[in-house]
C-alpha cells in the first residue's frame, strides 16, 4: 500500500463512548477508551486522507494536528455533529460505543439518596450509524460489532440491518480484545467476503482494516 493511497479522500470516524446524563453529576457510560477510533484517525491521516474525527468523552488525544477532533458527550451531540459533515464524506468509521439507551430525563438537581429504590427511566438513543446507511448515497460505510454471543451472526445481521459495506467484529470473549486494552482481535465481514486477524496492536489493527477498506474500494 503506498503510503498516500487514501490522498484526496474524506473520512469520518466515530469514536469513544457516549455519556448520557442522570442528574448534574451522574451519567450512563460505558468502558470505551477511544484508542481503537484515534488508532484508525492517525493512519487515515498518515494515508493522506482529510479526517473528521467526532469522538465522546476521554483522555485519548490526536498526534497529528490535521486531524479535525470534535469533541461530544452524548449520543444526540454526537449523531449531529456526524451529519454536519455527512454529505462531504466518502468513508464513514463507527467505531464509537454509543449508549443504547438514555434517561428519559435528566434531574435539574442531583438526585438525593432518599428512599431504598430509585428507577431511572431510560428511552432509546438514535442509532448513530443505523441513521448514516439510511441516508448513504456515495459513502463508503464501515461499523462495528461489539459482541460477547452468536459473534458472526449478531455482526452479520449488523451489516443488512444498518445497511454497511463492510463490518469489524470484535469479540469480549476474545482475550485482549475490545475495550480499553492496547489491543484488538478482529474479523472483518463484507457481503461476499471475511477474514480474520491474529491479536495485534490497535495501531496494527488500523492499518489492516484501512487496507482492507483501500482494497474493496478498488474493486
Ligand atoms: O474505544 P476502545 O476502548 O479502544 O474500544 C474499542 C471498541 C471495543 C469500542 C470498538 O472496537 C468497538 O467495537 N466499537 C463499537 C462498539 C459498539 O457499540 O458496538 P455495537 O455492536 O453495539 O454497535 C454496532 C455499530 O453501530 C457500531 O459501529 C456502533 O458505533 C454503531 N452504533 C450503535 C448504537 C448506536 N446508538 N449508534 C451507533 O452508531
Amino acid at each position: 500500500i503506498p503510503l498516500k493511497s487514501l490522498e484526496g479522500k474524506t473520512v469520518l470516524i466515530t469514536a469513544g463512548p457516549t455519556y448520557e446524563a442522570i442528574d448534574p453529576v451522574r451519567f450512563i457510560g460505558n468502558h470505551s477508551s477511544g484508542k481503537m477510533g484515534y488508532s484508525l484517525a492517525e493512519e487515515a491521516s498518515k494515508r493522506g486522507a482529510k479526517v473528521i474525527l467526532i469522538s465522546g468523552p476521554g483522555s485519548q488525544t490526536v498526534h497529528d494536528k490535521s486531524i479535525a477532533v470534535h469533541k461530544v458527550t452524548s449520543a444526540k451531540e454526537m449523531l449531529a455533529k456526524v451529519f454536519e459533515f455527512y454529505d462531504r464524506i466518502d468513508i464513514g468509521i463507527a467505531s464509537a460505543a454509543v449508549a443504547d439507551y438514555a434517561p428519559k430525563e435528566i434531574a435539574k438537581e442531583k438526585i438525593k439518596k432518599n428512599d431504598e429504590h430509585l428507577t431511572i427511566e431510560l428511552v432509546k438513543n438514535p442509532d448513530i450509524l443505523k441513521t448514516m446507511g439510511d441516508k448513504k448515497t456515495h459513502q463508503f460505510l464501515v461499523g462495528f460489532a461489539l459482541e460477547t454471543q452468536n459473534e458472526e451472526e449478531n455482526a452479520k445481521g449488523k451489516l443488512e440491518k444498518k445497511n454497511l459495506d463492510m463490518i469489524v467484529l470484535n469479540s469480549l470473549r476474545d482475550e485482549g480484545a475490545g475495550f480499553k486494552n492496547d489491543t484488538n482481535k478482529i474479523k472483518i465481514f463484507t457481503r461476499t467476503d471475511e477474514k480474520e486477524f491474529d491479536l495485534k496492536s490497535k495501531d496494527e489493527v488500523a492499518k489492516d482494516i484501512l487496507d482492507f477498506v483501500e482494497a474493496q474500494l478498488l474493486k
